[in-house]
């Protein structure tokens, strides 16, 4: 399953106020920084969202995880940074995952390829339309990578303004599973929302500008 040397994604994506940019080590003190000042934002829904997240040292470890992943073709982290001034805002990644099906012998088949989105934008940049751009630029990049037949968004039926971005970046709401909340916000039902790589609906952000 891992990506062809032709086929991962730009380290660099623009759209619109913000950039997505591929996580780097340098990037660890700015993200433990935002982490620290939105704990009580991000814990609701994020269940990593713990003081220890807000230490530069941690971050690092996560920068260093997410370059493992990235090589491996199998999740691709990026920074959230405003167009103009290059400042931090958030992250957004997308997850490269595979629809299996197992035989009653054990045998394990993947079937084909999705990805998921997920991210997170600091309590003091929210409502400026930065995750909105952000998750419209990385849908257009996984319906465009090799394999992948749908993106989709995954939040709590509670969490209004993931379910904003969802929508907005032209997913449908597919169906709701029941899931043990892992985060105190969570009601334990979880909304599926999906994009197919032909025919999603339009999404309302502009097409981003590959690099
Ligand atoms: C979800 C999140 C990424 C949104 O980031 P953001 O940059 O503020 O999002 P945007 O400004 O692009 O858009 C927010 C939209 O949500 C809407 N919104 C905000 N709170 C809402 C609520 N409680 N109910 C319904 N809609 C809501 C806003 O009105 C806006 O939509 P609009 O532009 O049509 O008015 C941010 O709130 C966040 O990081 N939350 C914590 C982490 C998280 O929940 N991540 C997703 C896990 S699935």
């Amino acid at each position: 399953m891992v990506a062809a040397a032709d086929s991962f994604p730009p380290q660099r994506i623009e759209a619109g106020p913000v950039v997505l940019r591929r996580l780097r080590a340098t990037d660890a003190g700015a993200i433990a920084a935002a982490v620290g000042a939105s704990l009580d934002y991000l814990r609701r829904w994020m269940p990593w969202a713990t003081p220890a997240a807000a230490e530069r040292q941690s971050q690092l470890g996560r920068v260093a995880e997410a370059d493992q992943w990235w090589e491996a073709g199998l999740r691709y982290t990026y920074s959230v940074v405003t167009a103009g001034r290059g400042t931090l805002v958030g992250e957004i990644a997308l997850h490269r995952q595979a629809d299996v099906a197992r035989s009653e012998i054990g045998y394990r088949a993947e079937l084909g390829y999705w990805a998921e989105i997920g991210y997170w934008i600091a309590a003091s940049q929210s409502g400026r339309g930065y995750a909105t751009s952000a998750a419209g630029a990385i849908t257009e990049l996984a319906l465009a990578l090799p394999g992948i037949a749908r993106a989709e968004i995954h939040c709590d039926i509670a969490n209004g303004a993931s379910s904003a971005i969802a929508r907005k970046a032209g997913y449908r709401l597919d169906r709701i599973e029941k899931r043990k909340p892992a985060a105190p916000g969570e009601t334990g039902r979880l909304m599926i929302w999906v994009r197919d790589s032909a025919g999603g609906a339009a999404p309302q952000v502009g097409r981003s500008q590959m690099r």
